[in-house]
């Protein structure tokens, strides 16, 4: 099942989406003791992030992982795990979800070989056997304005591989490593909340959508069971067809 939620304005959709991870967390946590949530990166979660942040909320028992990350230093600009450490982390203080629980790329080491890493610590923390995959509680992603999600864009051949966990893969278009989970563990979360906005989005987002465009071609495609899109109107400006 998939669900839009609009919303007027980047801010509204990014503190909905924010508080339904919150929601789903608390719940995950009841029910099975740990919550495992993976966050995206570059720009439109930091809002939410920020405020999530400003939220009474027990961060302990919640393992955070990381969707994707581009290969580059932790306080590089262009870090996933900096930007969320700058809106998120770094205001609800580490002790609040402990070091431990803080999964992010180790892009220190060469591409391969952080995804190696990055492969080994998600089985460590789900105690996966050999072949299994982890299921997410729940797993927020943003799209590009060419329909990638992740780091996996239009083409890339990795989209058809649901078995691994999660890969290295260079970005021709912007002449960068990173590593991605993989279509298999998206398909696999309990919960995707995918947070969308902006005007740049709407051609795309119209795609996604109502086009007949394979997944290769639109990687936003990817959905698990419960996919829940956060959108502002400028994403979204007429509606769907
Ligand atoms: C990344 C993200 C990526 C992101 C989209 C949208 O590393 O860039 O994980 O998948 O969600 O590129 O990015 P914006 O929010 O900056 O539009």
């Amino acid at each position: 099942m998939t669900a839009l939620r609009l919303f007027d304005s980047p801010r509204e959709a990014a503190e909905a989406c924010g508080a339904a991870i919150l929601e789903a967390l608390d719940a995950a946590r009841s029910e099975r003791g740990r919550a495992r949530l993976a966050v995206s990166g570059g720009t439109t979660p930091r809002i939410m992030f920020e405020w999530m942040a400003r939220q009474a909320f027990d961060w302990s028992r919640v393992d955070l992982f990381w969707v994707d990350e581009r290969c580059v230093p932790i306080d590089d600009a262009q870090s996933n795990y900096r930007m969320t450490r700058e809106s998120l982390l770094d205001a609800i203080g580490g002790a609040a979800i402990g070091g431990a629980a803080i999964h992010r790329v180790r892009t220190e080491f060469p591409p391969e070989e952080a995804a190696r890493l990055y492969v080994e610590e998600i089985r460590a923390s789900f105690g996966l056997r050999p072949g299994e995959l982890p299921e997410f509680d729940v797993v927020q992603r943003g799209m590009g304005p060419d329909k990638h999600t992740a780091s996996l864009f239009p083409g890339e051949p990795l989209i058809e591989n649901e078995t691994d966990i999660a890969a290295a893969v260079w970005v021709e278009k912007f002449g960068q490593h990173r590593v991605t989970l993989l279509p298999g563990v998206l398909k696999n979360a309990r919960a995707t909340y995918n947070l969308v906005t902006g005007a740049d989005k709407a051609v795309a987002l119209r795609e996604v959508f109502s086009g007949d465009s394979s997944a290769l071609e639109s990687p936003a495609k990817i959905a698990s069971p419960g996919t829940i899109w956060f959108v502002d109107g400028a994403a979204f400006p007429a509606g769907l067809p």
